[in-house]
């Protein structure tokens, strides 16, 4: 822990409170456009025009490659996401069969002003990456997924000279992680240039160690540098700004000598605060001026929000002293068809969807995220829990990161939570994912170390460990009721070293949680774990599969063409069906929540089957972003919306035994007609979460009619439908930016001559593209699909298919094309638009 806010309190001279006056100030410390290399912006996005190489058999070897043909490129950019899939691929099922390799990148830029330090920033690097400039080398950063920074200043050429950066992305040691990773630079890049005297790489730390409704105190910790060989007086301000209006601000003067860096802490008051909620996000700005001889030497913006939260014992998490129940979802870091490149509407979408079904919580399985992941949790209000690692110093595959556990450990964590501990999203630290260190008293060694390391760092935040379990529950059959007093508990858990104790599924241990560990508060880190294909329906619906029976015996059974039930009757052995967790964590205060795995479908880890699927099952939504019917028991649950969701389709042999199951809220009863024909009315008992009906199929119109106290809340119709004729297209926004990185979604849908979704229509579709946009990625949420997510054809999957169109920098119009043979030709027209800022 540092000092605490009262060293260095000699230095503050003034506070200074102006609550009525009216300033707008606008400063962007960064900007979009690259195309020139050199402006007055602190930090500029390098993304623009590299070029790029792969080595898909690659020697071991540090030089640059010769006579290869290079492409140009934007970046971010995942390379395996280009490639085919291979049962022999070395990233294996874990890797969704995709290829590694290593791949070079390179850009040329040039620079005039040689008075300013420059430096490039990595938001990630999948992974291994070596950078040269001008052919020196100026670092290495194995992980995969942290940010980092080299100050590349002594290596540069100004004036008329090209300077060049080089990038060695070695990824080609497979396997080397447990789900797809992608390959290269599929993160942001920037480069940033200041004065030597400056605030460094994520160098302020903001808390609110009181909060009430009158006032807030905010204690703020700068890193300052002075890289000149001669000591310096300066003056820091720093101003806070509420929408945009200057509220308060606080002066320090510090003397820095030579080469010399220092932490300087101010304080200061903000009344009235508008506090950070789930509802209500709000962000205050806190901008840092460093002035020497009078004059704004550098300019730094720090986000951050006002909330008071806690893990209480016997109320769960509470969040400005309301108890909030996290119903959150653990999510992988790729963006399905775009691969792991990063793109902030693809990110924004997932949360979109989240949000929708209900969901307060994310949690960062099981890295670094991208930090735009963290901007938008902060700006959507969502509960963070951001991991830090799925291994410690013992493999998981034979490549990954526990091979450079030793020397990188404590660095790459400490960046890490330098990096993310301003977000106010953020509310739990995870220092690992189902560490196997953790059955033994090396586990209890290795996590007071990190807690150590997190502690010297940030202390407002509990850090938990995600584990496989709590209580040992090896010698249980977990087909039968646990028995409790058969549990001992793990080393680590029992250490007290942990400040939450974290339980990555081991549902039928939560009801003793009070008993086992009576200090240390609860969060199910990982849950759940069900199976499902969107839009396959296996009967009896309420038939349990357990897929596969034991995680270590292979999985032998299954559907043909692998396909999954979408009834929620399939899960994994160390799991539970959707309902049976969310029953649990409902029903006790104590239980503070849950992170289901996993809100998206995510490449890799095609759990229960392997080759030939490429993708998961454990998605509530696909690859794709369509939801699968689970969605509606928990939007059911965690909105206010009004939800009536009955499923499966309508579509089958007349006379097959079909069962139909509703979601729904807001109302007492269901009642199902069939053509018409009351075929009941079902009401949820005890703690029920669906009703269901069994039927023989008849063709015609299913109908379902929701009531609250006799009156009609809802109705939902699905009919039976006919053969293919039309293709109907819709976007998720048809308005987009024309900024070359904005996004909309397309959703094809296949239809019958009346406009019903065909709910089994698996079909080719060809699709094309005019004006001012590109075709960046197809997906129909099918796991066993091989077609390339990217090009211009792509099966629907049970009636449908996604196709992301990308902006170009000019405004003018896109129109999709979509053709399939017999269903003739459909459009639709987006307009791409120039920002208005
Ligand atoms: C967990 C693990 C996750 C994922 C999941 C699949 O044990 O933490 O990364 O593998 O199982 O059910």
């Amino acid at each position: 822990m540092k000092g605490g806010n009262n060293i260095n309190k000699k230095f503050k001279i003034s506070i200074t409170k102006i609550f009525s006056v009216i300033s707008v100030v606008l400063i962007f410390l960064t900007c979009s456009s690259s195309s020139e290399t050199e402006n007055k912006q602190r930090v500029i996005s390098l993304n623009e025009d590299w070029q790029f190489t792969l080595i898909a058999n690659p020697q071991a070897s540090d030089t640059t490659p010769e006579n290869l043909e290079w492409r140009t490129l934007n970046l971010p950019h995942d390379w395996s996401i280009e490639g085919v899939f291979k049962k022999d691929n070395p990233a294996d099922l874990g890797g969704g069969y995709l290829p590694g390799g290593v791949g070079w990148y390179k850009k040329n830029f040039k620079l005039s002003d040689s008075t300013k330090l420059t430096f490039v920033q990595f938001d990630g690097v999948y992974m291994n990456s070596t950078v040269w400039v001008n052919g020196k080398k100026v670092g290495n950063h194995p992980n995969g997924y942290g940010s980092f920074e080299y100050n590349i200043t002594p290596y540069l050429k100004y004036g008329p000279n090209e300077n060049e950066i080089l990038v060695k992305v070695d990824n080609s040691k497979q396997p080397n992680s447990r789900w797809y990773s992608g390959s290269g630079i599929y993160r942001n890049v920037w480069l940033k240039r200041v004065n030597p005297i400056y605030i460094p790489f994520n160098g302020t730390f903001i808390t609110t160690p009181k909060v009430s409704n009158l006032f807030a105190e905010v204690s703020i910790e700068i890193d300052l540098a002075n890289e000149y060989p001669k000591e310096k007086n300066t003056q820091i301000t720093t101003t806070i700004f509420q929408d945009n209006l200057k509220i308060e601000s606080v002066t320090s003067e510090e003397t820095l000598i030579g080469n010399s860096n220092k932490t300087i802490y101010q304080d200061l008051k903000v009344t009235n605060p508008k506090l950070w909620s789930l509802e209500s996000p709000f962000l205050y700005q806190a901008i840092t001026q460093v002035y020497v001889d009078g004059e704004v030497i550098d300019t730094y913006k720090t986000n951050f929000g006002i909330r008071t939260f806690q893990f209480d014992l016997n109320k769960g998490f509470i969040l400005n002293n309301e108890p909030t129940k996290i119903k959150g979802v653990c999510l992988h870091h790729d963006l399905g068809p775009l691969g792991a490149a990063i793109n902030n509407r693809a990110i924004e979408r997932q949360l979109e969807i989240m949000k929708e079904m209900g969901v307060n919580g994310i949690r960062t399985a099981h890295n670094p995220p991208a930090p735009k992941l963290l901007d938008l949790c902060d700006k959507m209000g969502f509960i963070v829990m951001d991991e830090a690692f799925d291994m410690w110093e013992k493999t998981k595959t034979t490549y990954d990161y526990a091979n450079y556990w030793e020397e990188w450990h404590k660095k790459d964590l400490a960046d890490f939570i330098k990096r993310d501990r301003n977000h106010p999203s953020i509310f739990i630290w995870s220092i690992g994912n189902e560490i196997p260190e953790q059955w033994s008293d090396r586990g209890i060694e290795i996590a007071k170390e990190l807690k150590s390391i997190v502690h010297e760092l940030d202390t407002t935040r509990p850090i938990t460990l995600a584990m496989n379990p709590p209580v040992n529950m090896n010698d249980v059959d977990v087909t039968t009721q646990f028995d409790a007093s058969k549990v001992y508990l793990n080393p680590v858990a029992a250490s007290g070293v942990l400040d939450l104790i974290g339980y990555n599924y081991a549902h039928q241990t939560y009801e003793y949680h009070q008993k086992n560990f009576p200090n240390t508060p609860f969060i199910a880190t990982e849950t759940t774990s069900g199976l499902q294909t969107r839009g396959y329906y296996d009967f009896p619906s309420d038939t349990l599969k357990i897929w596969p029976l034991r995680w270590d015996i292979p999985f032998d059974g299954g559907n043909p063409g692998n396909t999954v039930s979408a009834f929620d009757q399939v899960r994994t052995p160390w799991g539970s069906l959707h309902e049976t967790t969310w029953k649990i964590i409902k029903k006790y205060d104590y239980l503070s929540g849950m992170f289901i795995w996993t809100g998206f479908d995510y490449i890799g880890e095609p759990t229960p089957y392997s080759w030939p699927s490429r993708s998961s099952y454990f998605g509530i939504v696909d690859l794709a972003g369509f939801p699968k019917d689970v969605f509606y028991m928990y939007q059911s649950e965690w909105t206010d919306e009004t939800v009536l969701h009955i499923f499966p389709h309508w579509n089958w042999e007349p006379g097959k035994i079909i069962d139909i199951w509703a979601y729904y809220n807001n109302a007492d009863e269901v009642e199902l007609f069939i053509n018409g024909k009351s075929q009941g009315i079902r009401t949820k008992e005890g703690d029920d979460l669906h009703v269901m009906w069994r039927v023989p199929f008849e063709k015609g119109t299913l109908t379902a009619i929701s009531r609250k106290d006799g009156q009609v809340v809802k109705e939902q119709e699905i009919k039976t439908a006919t053969q293919p004729t039309g293709l109907r297209l819709k976007a998720d926004r048809s308005t987009i930016i024309a900024d070359g990185k904005d996004l909309s979604f397309i959703t094809v849908e296949i239809v019958d001559g009346n406009g019903t979704l065909v709910p089994t229509a698996n079909i080719q579709l060809d699709f094309s593209i005019e004006g001012e946009g590109t075709i960046i990625g197809l997906s129909n949420g099918d796991p066993v699909n091989h077609e390339s997510f990217i090009g211009t054809s792509h099966k629907s999957l049970n009636g449908k298919c996604l196709v992301i169109l990308q902006s170009t920098k000019l405004s003018g119009s896109l129109k999709l094309s979509v053709t399939s043979k017999g269903l003739g030709k459909s459009d639709i027209i987006i307009s791409s638009i120039d920002k208005t800022e």
